[in-house]
C-alpha cells in the first residue's frame, strides 16, 4: 500500500470534512479549522491512490517546537501505517525548518494515539486538564517585573512547559522571555497561577470564564478531560 503525503490544497478539504465530521462521539473540530489550516499553508495530507484518507497540522512555533495537532486517519485505513507515515513526514519537515523538539497532545482515554505517539518515540512530559472554567477571584498582576517573577516560579512548576488554549490548543517548551512577550496579564489565586493566554499553573484561576489548560484539576464549568502532552527531541 503505498502512501503519498504532501500539502494539503484547497480541493483536499471537501474529503477531510467527509472522514473527519465523526471522529468522536462528539464530532470533530477540524472540519471547522481546516479551511485556515490549508490557507495558512500548515495542513499535511495522506492519499492513498489519489485519495485523501489522513490528514495532520504542523505549527512551527517560536520556540523551537514543532506543534502537531489534529491527526486523522479515515476509519476505514487505520492500523496500516498511514499515522506513521503522516507524522513521520512532518517530523521530517520540521526539523529541516530547524525546530528542536516536536510536541502533542493527546487525550488520557485516546489508546490508539498513545500507542502512535510511544512507538515514534515521543516522551510523555506534562499533564493538564482542559475545559470552560468559572471565573474566580484573583489579584491581577500587570507589573513586568513582578510577572517575570512569578512566570519564572510556574516555569519552575511545569518543569519549562507554557500551553494555551486561545485560538488552538497548544503547549510549549519556554522561557521566562517567551511567556512575557506573549502575556499581558497574570491573575494570582488561592489555589493557581493563572494566565490571560488561557493556562493555569495550579487549579483554575481566572477573573473571567474562559477555556482553559490547566495543571491541576479544580473548578470546571463544562470538563473536557485530561491530557497527556509529549515531547520528541529533533537533534
Ligand atoms: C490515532 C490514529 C491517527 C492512528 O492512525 P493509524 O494510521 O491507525 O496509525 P498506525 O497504523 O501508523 O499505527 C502506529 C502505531 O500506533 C499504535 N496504534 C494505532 N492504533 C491503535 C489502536 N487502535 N490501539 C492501540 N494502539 C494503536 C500501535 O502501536 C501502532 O503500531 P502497530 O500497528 O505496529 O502496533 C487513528 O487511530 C485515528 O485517526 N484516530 C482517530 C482520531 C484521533 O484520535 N486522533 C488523535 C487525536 S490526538
Amino acid at each position: 500500500m503505498d502512501v503519498v503525503v504532501r500539502r494539503a490544497t484547497e480541493s483536499d478539504i471537501p474529503q477531510v470534512v467527509g472522514f473527519t465530521r465523526d471522529t468522536f462521539t462528539w464530532g470533530d473540530y477540524v472540519p471547522r479549522v481546516i479551511n485556515k489550516w490549508v490557507k495558512d499553508g500548515t495542513a499535511y495530507v495522506a492519499l492513498i491512490n489519489e485519495e485523501v484518507i489522513g490528514v495532520v497540522n504542523l505549527v512551527l512555533l517560536p520556540t523551537g517546537v514543532a506543534w502537531l495537532e489534529g491527526i486523522r486517519v479515515k476509519a476505514t485505513y487505520r492500523r496500516r501505517g498511514v499515522g506513521t507515515a503522516l507524522t513521520n513526514y512532518v517530523l521530517n519537515l520540521a526539523r529541516v525548518k530547524g525546530a528542536r523538539y516536536a510536541m502533542l497532545m493527546i487525550a488520557e482515554w485516546n489508546n490508539a494515539s498513545h500507542g502512535l505517539a510511544r512507538k515514534l518515540g515521543f516522551k510523555p512530559i506534562l499533564n493538564v486538564h482542559g475545559g470552560v472554567v468559572k471565573e474566580s477571584p484573583v489579584h491581577r498582576e500587570t507589573d513586568r517585573e513582578r510577572m517575570r517573577k512569578l512566570i519564572d516560579g510556574a516555569l519552575n512548576k511545569t518543569g519549562g512547559y507554557f500551553c494555551s488554549a486561545v485560538d488552538h490548543w497548544v503547549c510549549t517548551r519556554a522561557d521566562v522571555n517567551y511567556v512575557l512577550s506573549v502575556t499581558r496579564d497574570v491573575y494570582i489565586g488561592e489555589k493557581g497561577l493563572g494566565f490571560d493566554r488561557g493556562f493555569s499553573v495550579g487549579q483554575p484561576t481566572t477573573p473571567i470564564r474562559m477555556e482553559m489548560l490547566t495543571t491541576e484539576y479544580g473548578d470546571f464549568e463544562e470538563y473536557f478531560g485530561r491530557f497527556i502532552v509529549y515531547e520528541l527531541a529533533l537533534y
